[in-house]
């Protein structure tokens, strides 16, 4: 079964809403990828793909090192959808031109539309105006041969166009965000009215073929899979067991730094609600040794990462004869190790980084493909529970990079017990899943305060919630303060040694989420 047999290929020219077109198209149940504008004709070819659409991009068409994609893609007899410097980038191409605007169109706009096949169709026409959302400094001013407007806006008098004979469509303005109200309207009428592409790609399908590749790809061989308990690598065991069964086995390392009960409630849920094959390796004394006495962040991620692997690979030793080790790398991971020229990476990753390298194993990738809401949904179809689903992203390093200074036995315990205060009080306030991240964080000072007749000298719990899509950049969350009142009273009341409670009110960038 191949599922990738209908796609839309997506031509990157660095526009920060690429990746939102591959979501939007997905959310059709249309497989869809992103590549690098360069990409070769020949790689196009060969990914034979229904449609492809140009994204937008900072540049423009007519500057001397604007990204340019290979013209010749316009005689493969593919349709393609140009969007904003996209479809500049097909008027140029195609004989057309495009200039600066004397105004700059940005935000929202009224779309009129006045052909309504193709891109449009099912939309109404004429006077009624629909809401788009523009972002452009250029403007085409002549149409290619064969090209003719089908939608206007105040400052574009060619807001979209079409060609006659070919399936060539361009919009100038942004289909793929949510202030275009029509956006799935004509995203639809592209991939299915124009591609001709059926609804077909579903995580059901996903399952089915995945599945059958691992069985190929691993034959009688044995896999290993380093467990952690949040999402990422919950799923990729879940589909990988479902292909191979006990062929999988997953170790769970519990390196100390975990928050109150989460190593039993993460190894309770694997061992009775799924019927996966785990070993657990209690090394907390060994990590508490390497970090006795490191204060620099950097020192103790790379001997928290380092111990890991010591660990991880004693254990797959044991195991025997192993030779593929399970990742669950996803889609984002995938593409942000590209820039979109093709260059050097964007961001390093810190995940279980280095395993591959040391134990020369084969990997297996099975969320490679997904985004992040794509995994969850892949989850609960392959029967996870939500707690297992919805759990908040959990850093490797744990609380080691959430005490600020040295990481000891006492100042562990007051991190955990200030923790798990706010996470009960997020739950029960219904925030738990509204944020992207919610957490505390131990201080390296201590500051007066006065408790009952005394004046104390003690600990400082700053208090960190922040919003997020991808954990690139966050903003912080504007919990009620009521809630925030409540966590700050209980914890300064139950948590000994602590008498002040912050709220951190910084944006990545320029902070970062995690404090170290
Ligand atoms: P920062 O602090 O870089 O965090 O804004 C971005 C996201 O990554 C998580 N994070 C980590 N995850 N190992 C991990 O597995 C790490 O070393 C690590 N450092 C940060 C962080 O919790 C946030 O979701």
């Amino acid at each position: 079964m191949d599922i990738h047999s209908e796609k839309i290929l997506i031509l990157d020219f660095g526009s920060q809403t690429t990746q939102l077109i591959a979501r939007r198209i997905r959310e059709q149940k249309v497989y869809s990828e992103i590549h690098p504008f360069n990409i070769s004709l020949d790689k196009i070819r060969e990914l034979k793909p229904s449609g492809i659409v140009l994204s937008g991009g900072p540049c423009s068409v007519y500057d001397t090192d604007a990204p340019h994609s290979d013209p010749g893609l316009f005689e493969l007899g593919v349709p393609v959808l140009g969007i904003c410097y996209g479809a500049q980038l097909m008027v140029q191409q195609l004989g057309g031109k495009v200039e600066r605007a004397e105004k700059r169109e940005f935000g929202k706009a009224d779309l009129s539309v006045n052909y309504t096949e193709g891109l449009f169709a099912g939309l109404e026409t004429g006077n009624f105006h629909h809401q788009v959302w523009m972002s452009h400094g250029d403007r085409i001013e002549q149409l290619p041969e064969g090209f003719s407007v089908t939608a206007v806006s105040a400052h574009s008098p060619y807001a979209a166009i079409r060609h006659t004979d070919n399936a060539f469509v361009g919009v100038q303005f942004h289909p793929e965000v949510a202030h275009t109200l029509i956006g799935n309207d004509v995203l639809r009428n592209f991939i299915f009215g124009i591609c001709g592409c059926s609804p077909s790609w579903t995580m059901h399908s996903f399952i089915e073929a995945n599945v059958q590749a691992i069985r190929e790809k691993v034959g009688n061989g044995k896999v290993i899979c380093a467990l952690s308990g949040g999402v990422d690598s919950s799923v990729t065991a879940a589909i990988i067991h479902r292909a191979i069964g006990d062929q999988l086995t997953c170790i769970y390392v519990n390196n100390g730094l975990m928050r109150t009960n989460e190593s039993e409630s993460i190894l309770r849920f694997f061992r009775q609600k799924t019927k996966l094959n785990v070993i657990d390796v209690d090394a907390t004394e060994f990590f508490l040794g390497e970090l006795a006495g490191v204060l620099d962040p950097e020192v103790k991620r790379k001997r928290i990462g380092l111990g890991f692997i010591k660990i991880f690979e004693e254990e797959a030793h044991k195991i025997g004869e192993v030779q593929y080790l399970a990742q669950g790398t996803l889609y984002p991971d995938v593409i942000e190790s590209v820039s979109f020229r093709g260059e050097a990476p964007i961001k390093s990753h810190h995940n279980v980084g280095g395993l591959p390298d040391v134990m020369k194993l084969d990997l297996i990738e099975p969320l490679r493909e997904l985004f992040k809401d794509e995994v969850r949904e892949l989850g609960l179809e392959l029967g996870l529970p939500e707690e297992a689903i919805y759990r908040q992203p959990f850093p490797g390093p744990g609380l080691g990079i959430r005490i600020m200074g040295e990481v000891t036995r006492e100042r562990l315990e007051i991190l955990r017990q200030a923790d798990v205060i706010v996470l009960e009080e997020m739950r029960k306030a219904g925030w738990y899943r509204k944020v992207w991240q919610s957490f505390a964080v131990l201080l390296p000072i201590q500051t007066v305060g006065v408790m009952g007749d005394g004046r104390t000298y003690e600990h400082v719990i700053a208090l960190r919630a922040v919003d997020s899509r991808d954990a690139m950049t966050a903003d912080w969350s504007r919990l009620p303060y009521d809630l925030l009142g409540t966590i700050s009273s209980r914890i300064i009341n139950e948590v000994r040694g602590v008498n002040r409670v912050c709220y951190d009110i910084s944006s990545k960038p320029p902070a970062t989420i995690e404090w170290e």
